[in-house]
């Protein structure tokens, strides 16, 4: 069956969720986050994730924006830097305009030019993920953005990959579902969507249910997957 819609994830698959603390380290002024801002960036992400997991498997749903703050307070406290409100605003702030990757534009621009549906599916609320599309220039490419926020529960509940048949009428193998998670790509492929994990970074694939179809380290080549 011939691919007809793109799903992508959003945080760390479009938009580079290490920003955040990447550019704000970089400014003037900022050597104390300077020192650490890579375990930094790494701990908020890896928190924030076990919180949606676990707030899924305890049914104690809150909005992804929570589990962001959450997970960047453990995050600081880890290095010490918890009694500074301006770092946490201020990294905070960042984080509603996190840049996309640089193939994402072309690579969206060139998937629309197919005739295929493009749309992203994320844990992210609205407001977050209209704060990042808007800032990133997506929003001409994409059909719809999809937030868990319609079902209360985070990836990978199958109810939220529910959502694509929901908003697009079409069959699991219609769609390749796009993440960098590599637990999300699993997820969606034991759902029954053709998955592409993008491994940015090298890393093993998850021993978990279900086998994403394929792997790439990047965005650019996705319109030649799917042509
Ligand atoms: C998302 C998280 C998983 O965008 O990054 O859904």
């Amino acid at each position: 069956m011939a691919i007809t819609t793109c799903v992508f994830d959003a945080y760390g698959t479009l938009f580079d969720v290490a920003a955040a603390a990447r550019v704000l380290a970089a400014q003037p002024g900022r050597d104390a986050l300077g020192k650490v801002w890579p375990q930094l960036a790494d701990d908020w992400r890896m928190k924030q994730l076990q919180y949606t997991w676990l707030r899924a498997i305890t049914n104690a749903h809150t909005p992804f924006w929570d589990v962001t703050k959450d997970g960047l307070d453990w995050a600081l406290e880890r290095q010490g830097l918890h009694q500074d409100p301006e770092l946490r605003e201020s990294l905070l702030a960042l984080y509603w305009e996190l840049p996309a990757y640089k193939e994402v534009p072309f690579m969206l621009a060139k998937l629309k030019a197919a005739g295929k549906t493009c749309a992203i599916l994320s844990n992210g609320s609205p407001d977050m993920l209209e704060g990042a599309v808007d800032s990133a220039g997506l929003e001409p490419y994409l059909d719809a953005v999809l937030s868990v926020e319609s079902v209360g529960i985070f990836k990978p509940a199958s109810k939220v990959y529910d959502l694509v048949e929901r908003q697009f009428g079409c069959a699991r193998d219609d769609v390749l579902f796009v993440s960098s998670n590599g637990w999300d790509a699993a997820g969606a492929s034991a759902y029954g969507f053709t998955t592409l994990w993008v491994n940015r970074t090298g890393d093993p694939m998850d021993r978990l249910p279900g086998t994403p179809a394929h792997v790439l380290p990047d965005l650019a080549t996705v319109p030649e997957l799917v042509a």
